[in-house]
């Protein structure tokens, strides 16, 4: 048996363009859930000698033999890694790319299009390389660059057979004021439709959704770091699946320099009025916005004004909290976590440790 999905997209630039209407049919994948127990970490409360608390963190599974193989809580089964590499890329061709970035913001991002034809299969939280033409200053082929998927894993056409990504043109000048481009990116900003692509991968197991349909699914975002989490959610709010119903929490933050720049915003806010009861969407406009003390909102500014909420939801094991973007922001969502977990006599980098080790907080910064 299968499923029709149909979502229609538009981008949000000056130049807005469409991409066709989403109809596919999908064969479902069989996911087996396996039941959890918990057991009880022991933390700090600022009292001698501490005491064990009430949180309930690591999972263990119930058929405890130490033989078995601990059962991850993500989508991990079956997935493929690098079946393309470097001397044996994927060569793919450029059927759409667009700039989703208005004519005022500060640096350009476009989304772009590549046909896979199926070869490349890859899941939801996965990147792919790209290499780009030409060759470098000491006459060698470029180095390949990792791109995170912007694609739900049937693609923006819903056959199967496309990959998409979110790529900022770099474009900086150096100490000497010369004005640099970045190789990589302003080739793929600059590919037209028709072109080919060398493309490796796919890669990476760190973002991939947790199996949990139910789950509550905390996605922070700086800039292109939004890659992933519109793969995601996609996936939760744009498609039909046999064997995966998204019925959980998702909640973005997504952080950009000014509202021209906001990423992907009108497929969000149809994806709020599709499941206003499962989608939280939270922008932080670094050089528009500000909060009461007049600082600049950054995306740890704004989730500041939501601490106690985000601190409930990350007491319960079925929480999983994913960052992509700038490196910048690991720090900055570190000190709020840190102020929240203090208040409850919890060590942040203890508790982030027991957390990461069950698939529940996952980062992907650079
Ligand atoms: C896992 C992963 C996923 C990624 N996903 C994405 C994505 O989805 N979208 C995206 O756009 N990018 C993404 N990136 C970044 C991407 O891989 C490239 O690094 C980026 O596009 C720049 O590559 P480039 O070839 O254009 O620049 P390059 O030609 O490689 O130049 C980059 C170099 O320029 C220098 N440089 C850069 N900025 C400055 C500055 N301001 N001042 C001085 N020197 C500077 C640094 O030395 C830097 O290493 C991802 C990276 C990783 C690791
Ligand atoms: N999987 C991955 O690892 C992955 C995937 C995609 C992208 N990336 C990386 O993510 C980065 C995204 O950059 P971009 O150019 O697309 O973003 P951008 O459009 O410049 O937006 C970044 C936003 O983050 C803000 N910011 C700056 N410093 C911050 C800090 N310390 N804490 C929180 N927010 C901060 C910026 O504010 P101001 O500019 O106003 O200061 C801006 O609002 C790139 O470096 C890219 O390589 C990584």
């Amino acid at each position: 048996m299968a499923a029709a999905v149909t979502a229609a997209v538009s981008f949000p630039s000056s130049k807005s363009t469409s991409l066709p209407t989403r109809i596919s049919v999908i064969s479902p994948e069989r996911i087996t859930f396996k039941k959890f127990n918990t057991v009880h970490y022991r933390y700090r409360d600022g009292s001698a000698g501490g005491r064990v608390g009430s949180i309930v963190r690591a999972q263990v599974t119930t058929e405890a033999p130490a033989k078995v193989e601990k059962e991850s809580k993500k989508m991990e089964e079956g997935v493929i890694v690098n079946k393309f590499k470097p001397k044996n890329p994927y060569i793919g061709r450029c059927l759409l790319n667009t700039k989703i970035t208005g004519d005022d913001a500060p640096g350009e991002t476009w989304h772009m299009v590549f046909s896979t034809e199926g070869e490349v299969p890859y899941r939801e939280g996965q990147s792919i390389g790209v290499i780009p033409d030409g060759i470098d200053k000491n006459g060698k082929p470029h180095k390949l660059r990792l791109y995170s998927i912007a694609s739900s894993a049937i693609g923006d056409f819903g056959d199967s057979k496309t990959v998409s990504l979110c790529v900022k043109r770099l474009v900086y000048t150096n100490d000497k004021g010369e004005v640099v481009k970045g190789v990589c990116s302003n080739f793929l900003c600059d590919l037209k439709p028709g072109a080919d692509v060398t493309i490796t991968g796919p890669v990476g197991k760190e973002m991939l959704m947790p199996k949990d349909p139910n789950a509550t699914v905390v996605m922070l975002a700086t800039g292109t770091g939004i890659a992933p989490f519109r793969s995601f959610l996609w996936k939760m709010f744009f498609e039909k699946h046999e064997d995966y119903k998204f019925n959980g929490l998702a909640w973005l933050f997504l952080g950009v320099p000014t509202s021209s720049s906001l990423l992907y915003k009108e497929e969000f806010e149809k994806m709020k009025e599709k499941a206003p009861d499962n989608f939280r969407l939270d922008f932080a406009v670094s050089r528009e916005q500000t909060n009461e003390k007049g600082e600049k909102m950054y995306i740890q500014t704004r989730m500041a004004q939501y601490a106690e909420e985000l601190w409930e939801l990350l007491k319960k094991d079925n929480t999983f909290v994913y960052m992509c973007g700038l490196k910048g922001m690991e720090q900055g969502i570190d000190e709020i976590m840190e102020s929240l977990a203090e208040r409850d006599g919890i060590t942040w980098v203890d508790y982030k440790r027991q957390l990461k080790k069950a698939g529940q907080w996952n980062v992907e910064v650079y």
